[in-house]
């Protein structure tokens, strides 16, 4: 993290933790059109806008807040790095939201199908994701304080959190692998046919820089991915992000069901 970001890191917890008292130990990440779970959450309200230095995010479908509530802190809107954010930018959040006591991440996405087992509408548990963003959050200084140079990747998905969330799950819940790219052009038929033979399961435009900078700073990760479209290419029709997003809203209520469970459950030892 070069010295810029470190400023702009501790402007926001200023400005963040003079706004709230309650200091949660679990954070929950919205991704594009899954933003239905806020609305349940009761806590203070903080404006991306509001907190100096922080990105702002551009995509509709992304409303650009926290809400910081007892338990559970929420962010509903990311910062991608295809809206022109540097990689350090797009995970500000993780950091900010590690600096005020959270520990445990669940982050969320809207996800096209490399699998062709998997349909619209289906919520599938992130096991491991491979970086095809062609950048890596941490690159450049690594001040003391945070985590090591190197960190390990191994079980970045916790796989107690994936048992966790498959034992409260009201339906089966597959495990797939995520593949980034840096976006905003969906991906090529050619490029979903190299992930589909490298044994990729979901396909999107965020959550990698997001899990490497929580695994860095040893945080536990859940990563869930909304199923919204099958990849390019498999159908024999173009990809539209107004689907997409209407699909996350089908979604809507099973994902935030499946969400409460799993924070229920996590509450306790948060
Ligand atoms: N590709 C990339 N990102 C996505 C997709 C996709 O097919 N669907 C939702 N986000």
């Amino acid at each position: 993290m070069d010295v810029e970001t470190m400023v702009k890191l501790s402007s926001a917890r200023e400005a963040l933790q003079a706004r709230c008292r309650t200091r949660p130990r679990i954070a929950v990440i919205l991704g594009s059109g899954l933003g239905e779970f806020a609305a349940g959450v009761e806590g203070t309200e903080v404006a991306f806008a509001d907190l100096p230095g922080f990105p702002r995010p551009t995509v509709a479908g992304h409303a650009g807040k926290f809400i910081i509530g007892e338990h559970v802190a929420v962010m509903a809107g990311r910062i991608h790095y295809y809206e022109g954010h540097s990689p350090g930018d797009v995970v500000l959040p993780v950091f900010l939201l590690h600096s005020m006591g959270v520990r445990t991440l669940v982050v969320t996405n809207a996800a096209g199908a490399v699998n062709r087992s998997y349909k619209p509408g289906d919520l599938v548990l992130i096991r491991d994701h491979v970086n095809f963003m062609g950048v890596n959050p941490l690159r450049g200084p690594n001040p003391s304080g945070f985590g090591p140079r190197f960190p390990d990747m191994t079980t970045s998905y916790a796989p107690e959190l994936r048992a966790l969330a498959r034992s409260v799950s009201r339906t089966p819940l597959a495990e797939g692998v995520y593949a980034a790219f840096s976006g905003p052009s969906y991906e090529t038929p050619a490029e979903i046919h190299m992930l589909e033979v490298m044994g990729v399961d979901l396909v999107g435009m965020s959550t990698v820089p997001e899990v490497i900078a929580a695994s860095y700073l040893g945080m536990k990760v859940l990563g869930i991915s909304c199923v919204t479209n099958m990849a390019a290419g498999i159908l024999d029709q173009p990809l539209d992000h107004a689907e997409v997003i209407a699909r996350g809203k089908e979604a809507g209520p099973r994902f935030v069901r499946l969400l409460s469970d799993v924070i229920d459950r996590l509450e306790p030892t948060g």
